[in-house]
């Protein structure tokens, strides 16, 4: 069971995920989206694939079919990739189960791993709270843009988990909360996820990030990522880059917060990242709750107007101060990027 992300925030509705095919269309439908939480969808989904049929050829098949669900975040593909590495060598009566203990073990991992992110990324706050000396009990102001937290990892998420950490210890933190159009995931799911913790929150229209940081009103910004190439180049939600633009030209720290699964080697530079173009739908209705509590979709640009939808955009690495890992802090260099690998 996990919940259905397009009905939030103002339906909690769960959806039983018990087939390939009904992880294939969670998926592509952003029932769960976010990098993290699509791999681990789509190795149980290879798991529920194998308990049909473990040939070869079904392994192959199912494979291809969840890898075209959605094609940015290379997590799916590093997860499907463990899955399939994990059960080949095994007799096909033996596979199956095989899928399932690999799933459940991404799924630890990812907790494990959004935890040792977020204390690092809660070290650099503080450190940045330091800095800017003043009043230490004045809460660190800080941009995300769209949703990198729990509901896109199995717990804490990414960018997000910091906020969590430093909120066990007291520390005080207000987020600003990009709306992250066209599909809203900030407004939507961002802030119903701070809210539930109890974390400050404000949400701004995308386009006022760079106002706040022209004003002085934003310490830091901290973003997830779908993929990161192999020199540094960070593909994440489509406005990123403008977030990255303006904290450069404002000399606000730019802080990817990066497991290691969304590093891609195999992408020499942000021009080899497929960018999943999207409905244009998705730009010309928006959904929202009308006042009779019902939730409803209307029509916000005029018809027979075109709408080009790009989901994700690149950030070049040279915008990012530093990409946060679960094995530590380092600069968005290829040099640094292989040691982290090489290192393990
Ligand atoms: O299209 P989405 O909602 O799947 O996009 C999600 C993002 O861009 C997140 O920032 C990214 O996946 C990191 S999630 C920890």
């Amino acid at each position: 069971m996990t919940l259905d992300q397009t009905r939030l925030p103002f339906e909690q509705v769960s959806i039983e995920l018990d087939s390939l095919e009904s992880c294939r269309h969670a998926i592509r439908a952003m029932q769960v989206r976010g990098a993290p939480l699509i791999g681990a969808v789509g190795a149980y989904g290879l798991a529920f694939g194998l308990r049909r049929d473990a040939s070869d050829d079904a392994l192959r098949q199912d494979f291809a079919e969840l890898l075209a669900s959605r094609p940015t975040a290379v997590n799916l593909r590093w997860a499907l990739q463990r899955v399939a590495d994990r059960v080949r060598p095994l007799p096909p009566g033996e596979r199956s189960a095989a899928a399932w203990h690999e799933a459940g073990v991404i799924c630890e991992q990812d907790v494990a791993c959004n935890r040792a992110i977020g204390s690092h990324l809660a070290a650099l706050l503080r450190e940045q709270a330091l800095r800017r000396g003043g009043d230490p009990t004045r809460a660190l102001d800080v941009l995300t843009h769209c949703n990198a937290g729990r509901l896109a990892t199995i717990a804490y998420g990414t960018a997000l988990s910091p906020f969590y950490l430093l909120a066990e210890i007291g520390v005080p933190v207000h987020v600003w909360v990009d709306e992250t159009r066209p599909r809203n995931q900030g407004a939507s799911l961002t802030a119903w996820e701070l809210g539930q913790a109890g974390v400050p929150h404000t949400v701004i229209a995308d386009n006022a990030g760079g106002l706040l940081m022209m004003q002085g009103r934003v310490d830091a910004v901290i973003v997830g990522c779908d993929r990161v190439a192999a020199n540094g180049d960070v593909a994440n939600k489509v406005g990123t880059y403008l977030k990255a633009l303006a904290a450069h030209a404002h000399g606000v720290p730019f802080y990817v917060a990066c497991p290691s699964s969304t590093i891609d080697r195999d992408a020499n530079d942000a021009a080899a990242i497929e960018i999943e173009a999207r409905d244009g739908r998705e730009l010309s209705h928006v959904s929202g709750r009308l006042p009779d509590g019902t939730t409803a979709q209307v029509q916000v640009i005029p018809d027979g107007s075109a709408a080009y939808n790009p989901a994700f955009d690149l950030t070049p690495a040279a915008l990012v101060t530093a990409l946060v890992t679960e094995r530590g802090v380092i600069p968005a260099t290829r040099g640094a990027i292989a040691a982290l690998f090489a290192e393990h």
